[in-house]
């Protein structure tokens, strides 16, 4: 053989074998791998067994999760420097969530946010829902989805860990028609991501809108008020509420008012101008059920960026209007005033009475799907 068709078939094989070690997934053995784990967390006063799983990803990303009212409590994201630090307000036992009035980390359902004097009607019959919030319905009622214990099961996929959780809302639950079989799956991937999957089946006509609680504190859980986080929401217009947070059926531009975050503005600096401060929910400009980029939020001194993608039409941003230095949280911290914010991907509020937004009813034999990813880089 001569010594160039040699060199032809030496180039070839190392061509053959580098293009198979590009489609092969990362050596398994190398690098650190992302684990969960399990530890008790306590029993309800029904004595129902509360466990707590360890989400951690190959970057070092910690998320701690119990499987009582799937509750998220807590978040380890780097800053600028590679420091970790707990992002998500909470409490340290599980008799902190079950005394909580405030949705802390929790899945909410099975309607998030308000349904006006909890009444509506579906298919010519009138459904009566708890009263929980003055004459409204939120968040599911008194015994919503974050006060209940969900099954849980790991999940080990691509070198990537979740927790899978399943809760069976019984017909007649707080008001509403139909068994609803709900499935939450938290995802941390290994892009620094947690992905919130959700999916639910009725055996009856019921509308359905769930979504997650977090207060996100970028700087850390505890530290100070969010005020000087940077916000930006891809949302032109939003939904104007009256006195009891019931949206008016408008939709508004944001154009020229406080409410605009459609170039990136702290949440701080026009927050005076908003009566109670922001608890309103945005349109997000995509509405195909495609998903796409929400917002995204960036903290200043930490360098950490939040960015939120969504498949929902709308997003509640609360500024934590209500924290007032009652809770003592987490490692002995308390939650003054805006310590925290929640952004909620969801349907739009008060939908069942408002035939003009999207539609939020489940039927037999559809299949809800929702999903929402907070993902953490810096900057
Ligand atoms: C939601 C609501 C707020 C408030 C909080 C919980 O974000 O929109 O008005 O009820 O939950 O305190």
């Amino acid at each position: 053989m001569k010594l160039h068709q040699l060199a032809n078939i030496l180039v070839a094989l190392l061509m053959v074998e580098w293009l198979g070690c590009a489609k092969k997934p990362p050596p398994s053995d190398k690098g650190p791998q992302a684990q969960i784990n399990k530890h008790p967390f306590g029993k309800t006063a029904e004595g129902s067994d509360v466990e707590l799983y360890t989400l951690k990803n190959r970057n070092g990303l910690k998320a701690k999760i119990i499987t009582y009212g799937a509750i998220l409590v807590s978040l380890e994201v780097p800053d600028r420097k590679g420091k970790l630090d707990d992002i998500i307000l909470g409490y340290d036992d599980l008799t902190g969530y079950i005394q909580d009035q405030s949705y802390q980390g929790a899945i909410v359902g099975r309607y998030g946010n308000r349904i006006a004097k909890g009444r509506f009607t579906l298919d010519g019959v009138e459904y009566k829902l708890a009263a929980n919030n003055d004459a409204n319905h939120l968040h599911g009622g008194k015994v919503g989805y974050n006060k209940v214990v969900w099954q849980a099961q790991p999940v080990r996929e691509n070198g990537e860990v979740g927790l899978k959780l399943t809760y069976l809302s019984k017909n007649g639950e707080e008001g509403y028609p139909g068994n609803l079989n709900c499935t939450v799956t938290y995802m941390l991937t290994n892009n620094d991501e947690l992905k919130i999957t959700y999916s639910a089946q009725t055996d009856k006509a019921t509308p359905v809108n769930l979504t997650h609680h977090s207060y996100f504190n970028l700087a850390g859980q505890g530290t100070a008020d969010i005020l000087g986080h940077e916000l930006m929401l891809k949302a032109d217009r939003y939904t104007p509420v009256d006195e009891g947070l019931i949206p008016t059926g408008e939709l508004r531009s944001v154009k020229g008012s406080p409410m605009d975050f459609t170039s990136s503005q702290t949440i701080g600096s026009r927050i005076a101008q908003v009566e109670g401060g922001y608890d309103h929910n945005y349109v997000l400009n995509s509405d195909d059920g495609s998903l796409a980029q929400a917002g995204q939020v960036y903290e200043p001194t930490s360098g950490r960026v939040m960015k939120i993608l969504t498949t929902e039409p709308g997003i509640q941003f609360y500024s934590g209007n209500f924290l007032d230095g009652s809770i003592t949280g987490k490692d002995g911290k308390v939650y003054q005033k805006h310590y925290g914010f929640c952004l909620e991907t969801q349907h739009f509020p008060d939908s069942p009475n408002k035939p003009e937004f999207p539609s939020v009813i489940l039927q037999p034999g559809e299949t809800y799907k929702h999903m929402c990813i907070y993902a953490f880089s810096t900057r």
